[in-house]
């Protein structure tokens, strides 16, 4: 089956051609400094640009930054018509590709409509229940590993070590075990890949971050195209094994550009993302000690040995700990903001959006929505209640965003962040001094600019 000739992909020939100015006139807001646009305030602080702005111009608003025009679509509706997409209106593929289709291209938020559809059925078997247990396994171990050689007692930054931590998991639970000598090359590349993706230059120059990160991208697809064949020999319970066996509705496996491409898109996906949540999550934790202990309490009521596996059947019963890290990504979602472009005119609040316009919508701007979340910047998990939660806006909490591209990878999520804070406050009671506030970047993902610097102690 050629799956690339049901798609939708984007040519030149279906593509729109980028907007006239003027074609977006109408609607409110301003051009900023001449070329340079208002780059530099929204790099500065993405959250204050995004609220003054829609203090001025309101929830549908124009800005120009990164040499293109875009309006930003704002709250829950908006992100309801965006990411729901009944009516096909918005290409993700168009929206992403700016930002990552160099060095991630053909990841799966890189597809749009009936062939995203067709691989991300074929993706969805390394997300079954059977798969997933293995993968805790795999966490179980590392975590607890990992965590054996953080010391107690002295000042220790937290974010660089989870960064790792996170880094490490994915190795084995994506990967397998048997990475061996080519564990430290995999995980440079990785890494370059993953920086060059949110990298400001958007052109490969010598000595960029884009252009190392496109040199990462070599070495890991000879990596990837080198191993298939072995696993689809030998098999194995880590996700890149799955997807080697992974196949299409007619049976037939999928092709070799197809694993590279989904595999290195997953690892992005899923490595930044869960750095900046565990990291919120943990800052959370440590500045409200009474949280900290309330989910202490639930895992004692597990009624296992905190030296013990977290095992996959009780992952459901930890829902404060659920709870706890919904709170704190509603903070800091680590996805902030979510572009797309419209492939046909539209109308959103009574302003006409013609085709060819780049939306994006902003989790981080809902999540702070005063008359959605009372007291907005006080953490209170509380508030993701099942009492609480009925009445809200489906989309008014959208870390995962929501609709055909909503997180793959959000179950994994959950577990991760569960099995982590097992492990976690099992071993140890986390503080910072009372009068510490974490001074967050939001952009491009969430991160503490001081690498939050933590206390551990033995509980
Ligand atoms: C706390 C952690 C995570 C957060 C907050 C997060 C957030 C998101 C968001 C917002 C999207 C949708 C973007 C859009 O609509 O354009 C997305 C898509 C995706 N995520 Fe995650 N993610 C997380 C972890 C993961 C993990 C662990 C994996 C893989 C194991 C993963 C794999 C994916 C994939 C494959 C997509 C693309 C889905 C599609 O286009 O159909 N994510 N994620």
């Amino acid at each position: 089956m050629s799956v690339q000739a049901i798609g939708t992909r984007p040519t030149p020939a279906n593509r729109p051609a980028p907007l006239p100015r003027q074609a977006l006139e109408h609607i409110p807001g301003s051009d900023g400094w001449p070329l340079i646009g208002d780059t530099l305030s929204l790099l500065a602080d993405p959250k204050g640009f995004v609220e003054k702005r829609a203090q001025r111009y309101g929830l549908v608003h124009r800005s120009y930054a990164f040499g293109v025009t875009n309006v930003a679509l704002l709250g829950p509706e908006a992100n309801e018509l965006v990411l729901l997409d009944t009516e096909k209106l918005f290409s993700s593929a168009q929206g992403w590709g700016f930002v990552l289709g160099r060095v991630f291209p053909r990841g799966l938020m890189l597809l749009d409509f009936d062939e995203h559809r067709l691989h991300r059925r074929a993706l969805s078997v390394a997300f079954k229940s059977g798969p997933m247990q293995s993968y805790l396994t795999q966490l179980n171990a590392g975590i607890a590993n990992g965590l054996a050689q953080w010391p107690c007692g002295s000042a220790f930054k937290f974010y660089p070590a989870i960064k790792r931590l996170t880094l490490d998991l994915a190795a084995t639970s994506f990967l397998g075990e048997e990475l061996g000598s080519e564990l430290e090359g995999v995980r440079r590349a990785f890494v370059a890949m993953v920086a060059a993706s949110l990298a400001v230059v958007r052109k490969p120059l010598p000595g960029t971050k884009l252009s190392r990160g496109v040199r990462g991208r070599a070495f890991i697809v000879d990596y990837f195209n080198r191993q298939i064949p072995l696993r689809r020999e030998r098999g194995g319970a880590d996700l890149f094994s799955q997807l080697c066996r992974a196949t299409w509705d007619d049976g037939s496996l999928l092709s070799n550009a197809d694993i590279v491409d989904h595999m290195s898109f997953l690892m992005m996906a899923a490595h930044d993302t869960l750095t900046s949540s565990l990291t919120s999550f943990v800052y959370r934790l440590a500045a409200n000690p009474g949280w900290q202990q309330k989910l202490r309490e639930e895992h004692h009521a597990l009624g296992i040995a905190r030296t013990e596996p977290l095992p996959f059947d009780k992952l459901d019963n930890l829902k404060f700990t659920e709870m706890a890290f919904n709170e704190a990504m509603r903070l800091a979602p680590p996805v902030p903001s979510i572009p797309r472009r419209a492939v046909r005119d539209l109308e959103f609040k009574g302003f006409p959006i013609p085709a060819g316009t780049r939306v994006t919508v902003n989790p981080l701007f809902t999540h702070y929505m005063p008359e959605i979340w009372p007291e907005p910047d006080c953490y209170d998990p509380t508030r993701f209640s099942p009492e609480a939660s009925r009445s809200r806006h489906k989309f008014a909490f959208v870390p995962f965003g929501g609709g055909a591209h909503m997180c793959l990878g959000l179950n994994f999520a959950y577990m991760q962040a569960k099995c982590f804070a097992w492990h976690f406050l099992n071993h140890f009671r986390v503080s910072v001094p009372s009068n510490y506030r974490a001074d967050w970047s939001m952009w491009p993902i969430p991160y503490p600019r001081d690498g939050l610097a933590v206390t551990l102690n033995p509980v």
